[in-house]
């Protein structure tokens, strides 16, 4: 692979069954962390990482998300009228990020399904992907941190995360030789592994440089896990024909579909907030814990 990386895919049609009852008629993807939908920090991400077109895999019941990313002219209109410029300028930002294409996953056949039905859009070039809910807190972009790991190896690339070894059972979680710091060379990839059974604590995170040929292979990958087609199984057939590589992410990963990992995501990042921190710093610290 040594084309640029210009597309990312968005796959945003999963039900959010662990976030229930919130996404029983709103999508996951669209509550907040402080003020931002989780989207709009995965879209501002990519971005950020040099992306130039973001493709979402949408469902039923996740429209909300399109009208995010679309321009609200009476909504401008008001704003312009009461000279709120700011939250103007902020508004009419969030659809410019980037151009947007919108593809429909009919029914939640699983990750892997969601990215198949990106492969039109796709077409034959290298493209990026990442996942709705997991919100990456870092310096540099957590999708730029594998870009950098792509420019360098030409290879496809996935991001992850050090886990405790008693969470390794919530993650696909990978085999893999050290090459340099931060990044391994893959050898397998094992879905939800017991702790006893885990051949590292290195967790995958929801971010991957794939090349085309993965849309073949997930055309050929039957349902694994749950009857849902799994990305993971379809990663360890790109293994077959080429190297694959994990960047270690630098920086904080969390996993904003679930309850506790979307309340440390608002906890953590209000603390940054430059305009909410020091008041919420105060209140955490009143709090009789
Ligand atoms: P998750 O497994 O975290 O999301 O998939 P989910 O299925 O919505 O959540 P739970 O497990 O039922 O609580 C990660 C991402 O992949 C998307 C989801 O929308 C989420 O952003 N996804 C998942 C799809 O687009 N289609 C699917 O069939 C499954």
């Amino acid at each position: 692979m040594k084309q640029k990386v210009r597309k990312a895919v968005l796959p945003v049609a999963g039900l959010g069954t662990r976030f229930l009852p919130a996404t029983k008629a709103s999508p996951k993807e669209m509550l907040p962390i402080v003020d931002k939908p989780m989207i709009q920090y995965i879209v501002e991400e990519a971005k950020e990482s040099g992306v130039e077109q973001v493709i979402l895999v949408t469902g039923r019941g996740k429209q909300a998300i399109e009208n995010h990313f679309d321009t609200s002219s009476e909504l401008e209109r008001i704003l312009e009228q009461k000279g709120e410029e700011k939250l103007l300028r902020e508004i009419q930002k969030i659809s410019n990020l980037v151009s947007f294409c919108y593809v429909r996953q009919k029914e939640a056949l699983g990750l892997g399904h969601a990215v198949l039905c990106a492969s039109e859009a796709v077409g034959n070039e290298p493209f990026a992907v990442l996942l709705g809910d997991m919100i990456i807190d870092s310096e540099t972009p957590g999708l730029k941190q594998l870009m950098d790991v792509y420019e360098h190896y030409k290879d496809p690339v996935i991001g992850v995360s050090r886990v405790e070894q008693s969470e390794v059972s919530r993650y696909g979680i990978i085999k893999a030789n050290q090459v340099s710091s931060g990044v391994h060379e893959v050898l397998d990839l094992i879905e939800k592994p017991s702790p006893e059974k885990a051949p590292s604590n290195l967790a995958i995170i929801g971010r991957y440089i794939l090349p085309p040929e993965i849309f073949d292979i997930l055309e050929r990958t039957s349902p694994g896990a749950n009857g849902e087609i799994q990305l993971t199984d379809a990663l360890k057939k790109v293994l077959d024909n080429t190297a694959l590589f994990a960047c270690e992410i630098k920086g904080k990963v969390h996993d904003g579909g679930s309850k506790l990992g979307f309340l440390k995501a608002t906890v953590e990042l209000a603390l940054k907030n430059p305009e909410l921190g020091d008041d919420f710093r105060q209140y955490l610290k009143g709090l009789d814990l």
